[in-house]
């Protein structure tokens, strides 16, 4: 038997998948070949997680989940102790409602995310990194690039980001998630994607050609179809 993973956290001692993660299993692993299933590892777990979440409000991996996605799996409890503990993912001790996941990497960072995580710290009583409010209502992890730099800072919250964060659509977000309501995720700022925060740069009056423009020149541009030429 492998040694199970060091853990602080009371752990159930039995896990077992409902009828909603049984379907999703069924259809992942009927994407593998036979003897190949191992390679559903991350999903399993993903589930399982989300099963967590579902059942107790909380979204982790007790390591009884563990033991059964090897078990389901035929691979050694090892293997996947391995993966869950590789992964920041995968949480391993049980989260508030709302896990708070804030960028602190240098983009995030150039873009104001100490202000963001002083104000999570202010609204939730969060102290430390990976601490649960007193009321479970919100954990704090700190994360590397979350992949969405170009709309500095991010805030994940649970499987949303929220992007472009302040002091105060920190405070309206958490303020809002309080009340029981999950505002639409994306740009804090308006931004339509990751469109320049300071507007068009490009294409500006590409429609309205200059009336003292020469007639050849416009032909000419709409024919090699050029934009802004
Ligand atoms: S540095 Fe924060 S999303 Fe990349």
């Amino acid at each position: 038997m492998a040694d199970r993973p060091a853990s602080d956290a009371a752990q159930p001692e039995h896990f077992a998948f409902d009828a909603e993660s049984e379907a999703a299993i069924a259809k992942i692993l009927a994407k593998y070949p036979p003897g190949r299933q191992a390679s559903a590892v991350l999903p399993l777990l993903d589930l399982a997680q989300r099963q967590m979440s579902r059942a107790t409000g909380s979204a982790w991996v007790p390591i009884a989940a563990m033991d059964v996605v090897a078990e389901r799996l035929e691979m050694a409890p090892i293997r996947v102790y391995e993966v869950a503990t590789f992964y920041l993912m995968f949480n391993k001790r049980p989260v508030g409602k709302f896990h708070l996941q804030l960028c602190t990497t240098t983009p995030c960072w150039l873009r104001g995310s100490d202000e963001v995580v002083a104000a999570c710290r202010r609204l939730t009583g969060i102290q430390g990194w990976g601490e649960t409010s007193e009321d479970g209502m919100f954990s704090m992890t700190e994360v590397e690039c979350l992949g969405a730099c170009v709309n500095a800072p991010i805030l994940q919250v649970n499987d949303d980001f929220y992007e472009d964060m302040d002091v105060a659509s920190t405070e309206r977000l958490l303020q809002a998630l309080r009340r029981g309501e999950v505002p639409p995720p994306g740009s804090m700022a308006g931004r339509q994607g990751s469109a320049p925060a300071g507007g068009l740069t490009t294409l500006i009056g590409a429609s309205a050609a200059p009336s003292s423009a020469p007639s050849t020149t416009t032909s000419n541009a709409t024919s090699s179809g050029a934009p802004g030429e």
